[in-house]
């Protein structure tokens, strides 16, 4: 994306509200591609308008499925079934999304036409021999960069069968890139992983009608089955959440209601890992929405100490690691981050972009191969941040932001659009100092 935009934050007033977040990213993705390869037409409620769902909703009506807008967030899908997508007039563009890449190669590898995957420049760099690898495997014939890099070209025809795949990584998108790929392949998929990770495909395969056995770090479908329409509600975003969840606990006098928040437990590792280090977040008014459970989360301003992440929450908090840098600094104390060398690899190197952009601000950060050590406690300076074009990292220096003395200048914020549209006024709302420019 363009350097076109940037943000100044400084610092706001106590945040105060009842926040609607908009809908889960993840969920989103699914439910678009799940109800567009459906027999029938599926009603999707709360579908996140952030440019990388649409991504993947342009992408499926270039095959044929016809989708209507009748209001913001809801999306009415008409199915093509299993075996109903039609080759594209072009190459298939993916923008800033790895959930839309990998997952869509997954579907593509089964079909009986040549297609071409494309993305923005940060996608463009990401590893994707970790799905053509398992997809290859399974009979598929996809090439990449000599780097392993997209563009992905697809070619059509193959003839794919079942594996058994023990996943090397912890990867919902690699799990999910071959299970889709079993539905098209002679036999059974199962896939095992080294932690469990988000588990939304086995579930809304399941809602779509797919006989689906899973349990956390295992899933197993057999090929040749359909989807049968059905309507989906998208939770709100734990991910986006999570950057007012720290922001409230480090800014004094906060309390936000974060309202009806998606807190499936493959999802909430930044919950643990702030209450941890002393947060004061409770859940109140639980209930199911589209079969996630869903809560407000009510956090009010604690002071925060530094702990050690256990690693075996690194999978459930895999998108909070930039919000949690900043929850570290803002802490008394170290906080110890380590087994998330994956961070490397997101859409920019965030343990690099975190750690040089807190260094900026006067933060002591020791990093490491899979993780860092952060020196809480100091008192921020003001400087110039690099996003890398990463909306997570934008979305956590603004956060920095409101606790220094003079300005924070944030490069290159366009791409927030992509997980968090409005982000920037809703936290204006909130308390929040920040201006786009
Ligand atoms: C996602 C899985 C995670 C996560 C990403 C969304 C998904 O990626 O970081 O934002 O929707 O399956 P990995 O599966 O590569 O860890």
């Amino acid at each position: 994306m363009s350097n076109a935009q940037h943000w100044i934050a400084r610092k706001g007033q106590p945040l105060q509200g009842s926040l609607v977040i908009p809908g889960d990213k993840s969920v989103s993705h699914r439910a678009v591609m799940f109800a567009a390869l459906a027999d029938g037409t599926s009603t999707i409620d709360g579908f996140l308008e952030g440019e990388d769902t649409r991504a993947t909703a342009r992408i499926f009506s270039q095959m044929g499925a016809r989708m209507e807008t009748p209001s913001p967030s809801r999306r009415v899908v008409h199915g093509v079934g299993i075996d109903g997508l039609q080759a594209p007039d072009g190459e298939l563009d993916c923008g800033n999304a790895g959930t839309g890449m990998r997952l869509i190669a997954g579907v593509l590898a089964g079909q009986a036409f040549d297609s071409v995957l494309v993305g923005d420049e940060s996608l463009s760099r990401r590893p994707m021999r970790r799905v053509t690898g398992p997809l290859a495997q399974m009979g598929a014939r996809i090439d990449t960069q000599d780097d392993g890099t997209p563009p992905l070209h697809v070619h059509g025809g193959q003839a794919l069968k079942g594996i058994d795949f023990a996943s090397p990584v912890a990867s919902a998108q690699v799990k999910s890139a071959v299970l889709l790929a079993g539905l098209y392949a002679e036999g059974e998929t199962s896939v095992v992983e080294p932690h469990p990770t988000r588990d939304y495909t086995e579930r809304m395969l399941a809602a779509f009608g797919v006989e689906i056995t899973y349990s956390p770090g295992k899933a197993r479908l057999r090929g040749g089955q359909r989807l049968r329409a059905t309507d989906i509600v998208v939770p709100a975003d734990f991910s986006s959440a999570a950057f007012f969840l720290v922001a409230a606990s480090i800014i004094p006098g906060s309390e936000l209601r974060l309202q009806q928040v998606g807190l499936n437990p493959r999802r909430t590792g930044l919950l643990h890992a702030l209450r941890l280090m002393g947060a004061d977040i409770t859940e109140e008014n639980p209930a199911e929405q589209g079969g996630e459970p869903v809560a407000d989360l009510v956090v009010r301003y604690a002071p925060l100490k530094g702990a050690q992440i256990p690693e075996a929450l690194v999978p459930d908090m895999i998108d909070e690691f930039p919000a949690l840098f900043v929850a570290a600094a803002a802490a008394e104390g170290q906080t110890v981050v380590t087994g998330a060398a994956e961070l490397r690899v997101k859409e920019s190197d965030r343990l690099a972009a975190m750690a040089t952009g807190l260094r900026t601000l006067g933060v002591q950060v020791d990093e490491t191969e899979d993780g860092a050590t952060i020196h809480g406690g100091a008192v921020l300076g003001s400087g110039t941040i690099e996003s890398h074009g990463d909306h997570r990292i934008a979305m956590a220096f603004a956060i920095a932001g409101q606790l220094t003395e003079g300005e924070v200048r944030i490069n290159d914020v366009a791409n927030v659009a992509t997980s968090f549209p409005g982000f920037d006024s809703l936290a204006g709302g909130a308390g929040f100092g920040l201006t786009a420019a």
